[in-house]
Parts: structure tokens; C-alpha cells; sequence
């Protein structure tokens, strides 16, 4: 009978491959770790994204389900805007009382785009002569809101 040689490995291939294995093992750990970052990072901005469209399509809802928040950002926005320096709520100064101009127009879609329009562009020749100066820097949708709070001002909703 024949006994095979026991394999003798020398001792500089013996650390070497000591050395081989801890490499091995590192790398592995990297590996693993670096998954395991890119899952969490993955899933941590999955649930960032929908709560924000939650938060977007809670934010719309609300508005949708009571003009009362357009009317209050509207209101801001005339506060923060020049528009006191020629209206008052009640009383003509250079330009008509904002009340004034409630009761004139009906509260309709229609309205709030025309008088944002004349908010952003401006102009003469509805209530005299002298002219609103235009605010060109203002979006649509401010200018809409601004309107939309000028026509609530006699109580009546958008119809
Ligand atoms: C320089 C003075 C001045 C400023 C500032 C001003 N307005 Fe006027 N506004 C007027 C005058 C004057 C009129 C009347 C224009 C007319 O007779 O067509 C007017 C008219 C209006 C009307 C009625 C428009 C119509 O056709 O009946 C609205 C609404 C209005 N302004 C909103 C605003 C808002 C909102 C702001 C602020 C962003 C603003 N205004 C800033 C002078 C001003």
C-alpha cells in the first residue's frame, strides 16, 4: 500500500496565504459594508421622496378643501407687497379701496385671472385715470392669490 506524501507546505507559503485569507476577509468586510450603506441610503431616500409628495399632495388637498389658506397667503403676500403704499383695505388712497374692489367684481375664476393680470402688467382707466404700476416680478400664481384675497373681502366665496 501506497501512502501519499503528506504535503508539506513551507512556512513563507503558510504566511502567505495567512496573509491571502486576512486580505480575503477584509475586502469581504468592505464589500459588505459598502452594500449595506448603499440599502440604507437607498431606502432612507425612498422614504424622504413620498413623504415630501405626502406632504406636497396633503399641502394641495388642504388648500383644495378651503380657499381660507389661498385667501391667508394672499393677504400675506399684499403685506409684503407695495400695495399698501396706494391701498388700504377700506379707504382710497391713490388707488381704490381693496373693498371697493370686492364689491365691484364678482368673486368668479374669471376675475381672479383678470385682476392678477392688471396686478403683474398694470394699468389705468377702471377707476380713473391714474395708473397701477405693474409687478412684473410677481408669478401668476402670488399675483392669482393676491387677487383671490382682494375679492374675498366683502365675504363673498368663489363661486
Ligand atoms: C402706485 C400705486 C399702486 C400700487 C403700488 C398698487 N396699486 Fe393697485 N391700483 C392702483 C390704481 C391707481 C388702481 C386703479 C387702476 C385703474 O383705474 O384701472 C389700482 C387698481 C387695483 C385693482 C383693481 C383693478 C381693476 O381693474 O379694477 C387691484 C385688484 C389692485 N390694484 C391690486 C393691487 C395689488 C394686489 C397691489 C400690490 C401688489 C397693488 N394693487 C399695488 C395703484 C396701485
Amino acid at each position: 500500500m501506497i501512502l501519499p506524501e503528506p504535503v508539506r507546505i513551507p512556512p513563507s507559503t503558510k504566511k502567505y496565504l495567512a496573509f491571502k485569507t486576512k486580505k480575503m476577509n477584509k475586502i469581504i468586510y468592505f464589500l459588505s459594508v459598502i452594500v449595506m450603506i448603499t440599502l440604507v441610503a437607498s431606502c432612507g431616500g425612498k422614504k424622504e421622496s413620498s413623504n415630501t409628495e405626502e406632504y406636497v399632495a396633503n399641502e394641495s388637498k388642504a388648500e383644495a378643501q378651503s380657499g381660507v389658506d389661498v385667501i391667508a397667503q394672499g393677504e400675506a403676500l399684499v403685506n409684503g407687497s407695495d400695495c399698501k403704499t396706494c391701498h388700504h383695505k377700506t379707504n382710497k388712497i391713490i388707488g381704490p379701496a381693496h373693498l371697493e374692489v370686492a364689491k365691484k367684481y364678482d368673486f368668479t375664476e374669471a376675475n381672479v385671472k383678470m385682476l392678477a393680470d392688471k396686478i403683474i402688467k398694470g394699468g389705468s382707466g377702471v377707476w380713473g385715470e391714474v395708473p397701477m404700476n405693474g409687478h412684473p416680478d410677481l408669478s401668476v400664481a402670488d399675483a392669482e392669490k393676491m387677487a383671490k384675497y382682494v375679492l374675498s373681502l366683502d365675504g363673498e366665496k368663489e363661486h
